[in-house]
């Protein structure tokens, strides 16, 4: 528990979490990552000690990256690469009267979050698996997108970003959160963004950008807006 533990904070996507009970990852590259950082995210049960580790809370700063969404009770909201989902659960509270897709390309991320709105009687939250190179959104159908420390991990971004794009109302407003080039944590720096490639990515699908002004420690928000 430990060594994952450090592995996150020191490298948040670095490594898999012990005991590695699949063939050795390179066996499973996903056949159409690009330019991203190549990593799996299997056994959900581990990851989960990781990601929900509640000492998470204090660099990750959940509600300040809530609070950038500017949400509404009724809002439907897409958390993209939602892991076990550490977000997920949150933003299904915050939009009480509307709902949350919880995507993720990992059957067994999907398996625990469903499992996990089960457990914590969340019912207006919906794991849905999807294929690296599409996040599946119906076109116009959702008012938010967050992605969190997943931008790093696709492969062609601007084709992804103007998948997402299509998927938000008129009106409608993305999220991508990622590690400062300089971050204390999160992944090797060879495969950090600066903020402005992301936000670039986002303009090049007709996205209005900005980088928020809540600041994290480790990491930056982008915003995009249609
Ligand atoms: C570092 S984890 C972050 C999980 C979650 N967003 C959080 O903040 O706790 C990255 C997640 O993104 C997923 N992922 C990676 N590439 C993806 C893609 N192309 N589409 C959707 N999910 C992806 C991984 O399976 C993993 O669960």
């Amino acid at each position: 528990m430990r060594s994952l533990v450090i592995l996150f904070l020191a490298a948040c996507t670095s490594a898999p979490p012990p005991p590695p009970a699949k063939p050795a990852p390179e066996q499973h590259a996903h056949a159409d990552h690009k330019g991203g950082m190549h990593h799996r995210f299997e056994n959900a049960n581990e990851w989960a000690k990781v990601f929900d580790d509640p000492a998470r809370d204090e660099w990750q700063q959940p509600d300040r990256v809530i609070e950038a969404l500017a949400l509404s009770p009724a809002m439907t909201v897409a958390d993209i690469g939602a892991g076990t989902g550490y977000f997920s659960v949150r933003l299904a509270r915050a939009v009480s009267s509307g709902s949350v897709i919880a995507t993720d390309i990992e059957e067994d991320m999907v398996r625990y979050m469903t499992e996990r709105a089960t457990r914590e009687g969340i019912a207006n939250l919906h794991a849905q698996l999807t294929p690296p190179e599409d996040p599946k959104l119906a076109a116009g159908s959702v008012d938010r997108i967050l992605v969190v420390d997943v931008w790093h991990h696709l492969g062609d971004r601007r084709a992804y970003a103007a998948k997402l794009a299509a998927g938000l109302r008129p009106g409608g407003m993305i999220a991508i959160v990622d590690f400062k080039l300089d971050a204390t944590r999160g992944p090797p720096p060879k495969h950090r963004l600066p903020a402005d490639a992301i936000a670039a990515d986002l303009a090049a699908a007709g996205l209005a950008t900005e980088v928020s002004t809540i600041e994290l420690p480790d990491q930056y928000i982008v915003i995009g807006k249609r």
